[in-house]
């Protein structure tokens, strides 16, 4: 695996991939767990190469948001990236990606704007941001994220039909399942903040989630099963709960009764100091 930190580079590292067919980005802010590595392994089904890069975007983080704290393990990342058969890891320095007099900012309307867009201004146009710069950096043909991240996934799409990325272009953004521990609870970085009480209360997200899911499908209302399903996180030891919301698949509108298109349960709540998200498809009524 060859590591680049530099845009001179990383373009003679992508020219020379390249040849051998397409490339797969798998953009990343490190801290790699399973849940990455599934991603990585499903672009290297599907990709002659793979790419990854590792760059935690201060964009992305609001003032009070844990950038600093935020898990940085670069080479720890980088050997399991080698173990995966990972073809080259693009880990730029903040200056590489915002130099000096850095000025633009991509912003999607509409899907950034509800559930975590309203709790974290700012964040979705961070994350666009360096997505279309992570884009045109590495012109991949493909690339993955998680699902676990559905709205983060939407906003993404939205951006790349919207500003014409064809490599990748929208049908070629690939989401992939959320991968979870044992009891449910969805793979993520920030789980390393919790403390082990709060670890093991944080498996009542998924439980209450599917829960409430099998209870609207049993013809409950959904505001009435939205909110047990809050009652049931504070009651399980979760500190708030910034929303949890029955919505459209494609384009997060919240809805109040089940749909015949697909449809997502989204959930973010606060365990000790620790904000978790979650989200699960509902079958059309
Ligand atoms: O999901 C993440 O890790 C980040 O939001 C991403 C997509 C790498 C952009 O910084």
């Amino acid at each position: 695996m060859q590591t680049v930190n530099t845009l001179p580079a990383l373009r003679e590292a992508v020219d020379g991939l390249r040849k051998a067919g397409d490339l797969a980005l798998v953009p990343t802010m490190g801290a790699l767990h399973d849940g990455h590595l599934t991603l990585v392994r499903e672009a290297r089904r599907q990709a002659a190469s793979v790419a990854v890069s590792i760059f935690v975007n201060p964009t992305q983080f609001g003032a009070n948001e844990d950038l600093d704290a935020y898990p940085r393990q670069l080479e720890a990342d980088a050997r399991k990236l080698a173990a995966e058969g990972v073809d080259l890891l693009w880990a730029p320095a903040v200056e590489e990606v915002y130099p000096a007099g850095f000025a633009t900012s991509v912003s999607v309307a509409g899907v950034s704007d509800g559930l975590c867009g309203a709790f974290r201004p700012g964040h979705f146009a961070g994350v666009a941001t360096v997505v279309a710069k992570l884009f045109n950096q590495v012109r991949p043909d493909l690339a993955f994220f998680g699902e676990k991240d559905w709205q983060q996934l939407a906003v993404i799409r939205r951006m790349a039909r919207d500003l014409d990325f064809t490599r990748p272009h929208a049908t070629r953004i690939h989401g992939v399942p959320t991968v979870r521990e044992s009891d449910g609870l969805a793979m993520s970085s920030r789980n390393a903040y919790l403390s082990a009480e709060d670890r093991a209360r944080a498996a009542a997200l998924p439980r209450a989630m599917e829960a409430t899911i099998a209870t609207i499908r049993a013809g409950e209302p959904v505001p009435a099963a939205l909110a047990s399903l809050k009652r049931a996180l504070l009651e399980g030891g979760f500190a708030s709960v910034d929303y949890a919301e029955l919505a459209d698949a494609d384009m997060l509108v919240p809805l109040g009764a089940l749909q015949d298109g697909p449809m997502r349960l989204l959930v973010a709540a606060r365990i000790g100091g620790t904000r978790l998200i979650d989200n699960m498809p509902v079958p059309p009524a």
